[in-house]
């Protein structure tokens, strides 16, 4: 499918996930998230800030329910505590999966203790036998990966461990270092990004210490919903 400018559209296009994770050897990867006008997906202090409507709210929800997993950063676990459930539309909560190289999610996170999945949480390959124990414990799944230079964990190892695990596609929700690392690694295949009309001046979507110089990434195959108050792009990047 050239363009996936709906829900509808997104559904149909997941629905041949496993012919994509067949040809690419990894599930297909939809990138969505709130932003403000000024770009901030959260407050300066990294509080979090409603930024849906309501409408974008349930589409949200929506392709949470759409995708077989969820992603997010250690860092929106700590800041937010958030279920990651699908509360506002139809469907099955996807399986959450957790950036965590130094195992540093609470046994007490909501993810972990209110969850009907046990959540992954993706840990390095160094021994963290205490922590690891404990989270089994309270019900989540540490699972070692590879980490990259800058001793985060490796997104290409990541994919191939989730290709094993029959894994057809992923939502990356946030936060701001997870966001960059997919761009840097040129793991994206559809953006979903609402626009809600304020301005913040808070946490920008791409952190800028953590781009590559040469990234200047175009997005393609645009278009563009009106949800609400909200605006919804949904693009494709253009990796050349
Ligand atoms: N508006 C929205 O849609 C939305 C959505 C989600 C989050 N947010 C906001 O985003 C903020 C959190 O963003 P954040 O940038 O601070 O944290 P983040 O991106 O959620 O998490 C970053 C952390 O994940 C770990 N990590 C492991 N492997 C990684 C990799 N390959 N690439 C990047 N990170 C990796 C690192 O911690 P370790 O080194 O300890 O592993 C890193 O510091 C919160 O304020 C939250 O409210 C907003």
């Amino acid at each position: 499918m050239d363009r996936i400018e709906s829900i509808e559209d997104l559904r149909t296009c997941l629905s041949n996930s496993k012919a994509f994770r067949a040809r690419q050897k990894r599930p297909f990867i939809t990138v969505s998230y709130a932003q403000s006008v000024d770009g901030s997906i959260a407050s300066k202090n990294r509080l979090p800030i409603q930024l849906s409507g309501p409408e974008s709210a349930v589409l949200t929800h929506q392709i949470r329910a759409a995708n077989d997993t969820i992603l997010i950063g250690v860092g929106t676990l700590l800041a937010d505590d958030p279920r990651l459930t699908v509360r506002l539309a139809e469907g099955r909560n996807p399986q959450p999966i957790v950036l965590d190289t130094h195992l540093r999610t609470p046994v007490s996170a909501r993810l972990v203790t209110q969850s009907d999945l046990s959540p992954w949480i993706i840990k390095s390959q160094d021994n963290h036998s205490d922590q690891m124990k404990a989270l089994k414990n309270a019900g989540a799944t540490p699972l070692p990966c590879a980490t990259s230079r800058d001793g985060k964990i490796d997104l290409h190892a990541l994919m191939a461990i989730l290709n094993e695990k029959q894994v057809n596609s992923i939502m990356v929700e946030g936060g701001a270092k997870v966001i960059t690392s997919f761009v840097n690694a040129e793991l994206i295949d559809q953006f979903i990004i609402t626009v809600s009309p304020r301005l913040v001046g808070g946490l920008p979507v791409i952190d800028s210490n953590g781009l590559d110089l040469n990234s200047n990434l175009k997005l393609g195959h645009v278009s563009y919903q009106r949800l609400g108050n909200d605006l919804i792009l949904w693009s494709r990047p253009d990796w050349n």
